[in-house]
């Protein structure tokens, strides 16, 4: 049974903090990055998403990161919770990072 609540760790060490998902599946945290492509001290920053809850608990989930303080951009998640072999639950996430531009001609490359 896959349950979202709590302390979650990547590969690069960012970590993220998720408060109590309700009945509906709602969510909020907290993000803490370990990377950013800005020169400004990294700050946590504060999600908001929705998760599917399913009977099996492989449930999938989204959510959004608004890099608050000391970034304009904006950050979306997918992804889906998986039961490991050894029981530790892994998330398998995709996301997509909007970076604000000066321009309309500019937007080609706002988007990573
Ligand atoms: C999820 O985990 C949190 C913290 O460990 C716990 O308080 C909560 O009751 C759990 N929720 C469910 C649905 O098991
Ligand atoms: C979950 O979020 C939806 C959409 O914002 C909202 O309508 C609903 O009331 C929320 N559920 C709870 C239990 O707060």
């Amino acid at each position: 049974q896959c349950n979202l609540t709590g302390w979650w760790k990547n590969d690069l060490g960012s970590k993220m903090h998720v408060s109590a998902v309700d009945s509906q599946g709602n969510f909020s945290g907290e993000y803490y990055t370990a990377v950013s492509a800005t020169q400004k001290p990294i700050k946590p920053s504060p999600l908001i998403g929705s998760q599917h809850l399913d009977e099996d608990g492989q449930c999938t989930f989204g959510f959004t990161v608004n890099w608050k303080k000391f970034s304009d951009s904006t950050a979306v998640f997918v992804g889906q919770c998986f039961a490991g072999d050894d029981g530790k639950e892994v998330l398998q996430t995709s996301w997509l990072l909007r970076e604000k531009v000066d321009s309309l001609p500019s937007d080609w490359k706002a988007t990573r």
